[in-house]
């Protein structure tokens, strides 16, 4: 755990739980915030409603949600769809703190794997903080033509990348 996020933050004002419909007013002013192609209500909804393999989850910070994250489970891969922290509580340990949340639900998969855009130097930081490698750059993945690194770590025993 980040040593900010000690000074800052009281833990225990911290609660990661699933997300529900009624979050999303919320998760969607950070989402607009925080990416060039935002997802939209339809790809949240989704997400709670639809899709069996996913995890979402909110980080709320005295009952305000200030992140989230959405994850699947996909056949001994967990896949990191989403992950955002409000931009005024960045820097605090808050992303990591969220992130390692994650990583808690990835321990029985093979292999924990995200797409990150290449000039993303704050997502790349934490990734490879936490032991992630870059496996190979998918070209244009982005829809303003960026290209994203996927990035896995290998979370328990099997054939290891
Ligand atoms: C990526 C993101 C979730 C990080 O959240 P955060 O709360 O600001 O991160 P933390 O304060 O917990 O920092 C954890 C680590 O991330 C990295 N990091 C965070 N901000 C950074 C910055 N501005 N520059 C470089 N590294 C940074 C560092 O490795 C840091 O560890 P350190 O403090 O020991 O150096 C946040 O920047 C965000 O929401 N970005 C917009 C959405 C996004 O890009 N999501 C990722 C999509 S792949």
């Amino acid at each position: 755990m980040s040593g900010i996020l000690k000074e800052h933050i009281d833990l225990e004002a911290i609660q990661i739980r699933p997300m529900r419909i009624g979050d999303l007013d919320q998760v969607l002013a950070i989402e607009e915030k925080s990416f060039s192609n935002p997802w939209k209500r339809d790809h949240f909804l989704y997400e709670i409603k639809n899709n069996k393999l996913s995890e979402s989850i909110v980080m709320e910070y005295n009952g305000q949600i200030i992140g989230y994250a959405i994850c699947w489970h996909l056949f001994e891969e967990f896949h990191l769809a989403n992950i955002a922290i409000a931009p005024e509580y960045r820097g605090l340990g808050l992303g990591e703190y969220l992130f390692d949340y994650t990583l808690s639900r990835a321990q029985n998969e093979q292999y924990y794997v995200l797409e990150v855009r290449v000039n993303n130097l704050p997502a790349l930081k934490l990734y490879q903080k936490k032991g992630f490698s870059i496996l190979f750059t998918r070209k244009n993945y982005y829809p303003d033509g960026e290209d994203a690194f996927v990035m896995v770590k290998h979370m328990k025993s099997g054939d290891n990348v």
